[in-house]
């Protein structure tokens, strides 16, 4: 029978390739974004994401077999700090339940590469107690300069490597069977990136933030490749991992002695 999948930030970039790959195995896709999805949803807001696992329940009768989390933002602003962190996390614990009674279960989310850049710590622990107000709160102070607001992006992904690492080998995950896992994308050809792609300064900055010596920018196909396997019944023994999708940026940037 058909395997039956979420994924979300399925309108565009990562989400909607891997959208694509999935429908083209003959699986059962329920796509999820704020526009053009089966679902439309704002996980930006504890409504929408209530919502969410409401809708995915009514369209599959409450049997899942597998969830991708690929919606994010990038913008140096709090709404990045309540999709990214906690859209993410209510996504896979909402439809947890979903996903026990479904076949060969499976979860994925995307994370980053920027996970390994410079972050702040206190927005990573109030996304870690899940106390999204102050988060919102610190993040608010970030973005105030350009000197510290890229740090609300990184920080959103680092706390997602943190929960993933603290959640999967537990017994609502590994305990029911659930590989819980990671993708960490370097720089992936998507809207997300145009700013920056798109110009030679942008490239510039980019290139040496994110070296990719294997591929150049990657396109979301690449990306979605590694998800679809991680969310397949052929994962079997991976779990708690962040998979770094990057094209080599690091182990430029961090060498040898990170694994
Ligand atoms: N593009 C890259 O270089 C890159 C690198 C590393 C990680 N990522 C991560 O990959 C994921 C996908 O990014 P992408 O590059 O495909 O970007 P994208 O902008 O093409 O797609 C992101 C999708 O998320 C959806 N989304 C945003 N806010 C939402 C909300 N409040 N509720 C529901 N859906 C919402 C958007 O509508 C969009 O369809 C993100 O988590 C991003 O952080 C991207």
């Amino acid at each position: 029978m058909a395997r039956t999948y979420v994924v979300t930030g399925s309108a565009s970039g990562i989400g909607r390739a891997t959208v694509d790959l999935l429908l083209g195995r003959g699986a059962r896709v329920v796509g999820v974004d704020r526009h053009d999805a089966d679902v439309v949803a704002d996980l930006s807001t504890p409504a929408g994401r209530t919502a969410l696992v409401g809708a995915v329940h009514d369209r599959t009768g409450g049997t899942l077999d597998a969830v991708i989390a690929c919606a994010g933002l990038a913008l140096p602003e709090p709404v990045t700090v309540s999709v990214n962190y906690f859209g993410t996390v209510a996504t896979l614990v909402g439809l947890r339940p979903m996903l026990a009674a479904g076949v060969d279960p499976r979860a994925a989310l995307v994370s980053s590469m920027a996970s390994f850049m410079p972050t702040d710590a206190i927005l990573v622990d109030a996304c870690l107690d899940g106390d999204e107000p102050h988060a919102l709160d610190v993040a608010s102070k970030l973005a105030t300069s350009e000197e510290s607001s890229g740090l609300v992006y990184s920080s959103t992904k680092a706390a997602l490597n943190r929960w993933l690492r603290r959640t999967a080998a537990t017994p609502d995950w590994a305990g029911a069977g659930i590989p819980l896992n990671a993708v960490g994308p370097g720089v992936v050809l998507t809207p997300m990136t145009q700013g920056w792609t798109s110009t030679p300064e942008g490239r510039a900055y980019l290139d040496e933030a994110v070296p990719m010596p294997l591929t150049g920018y990657a396109r979301p196909e690449q990306v979605a490749v590694l998800l679809a396997y991680l969310a397949s019944p052929e994962n079997s023994l991976v779990t708690g991992q962040v998979v770094f999708a990057d094209g080599g940026s690091d182990v430029v940037l961090r060498g040898e002695h990170a694994w």
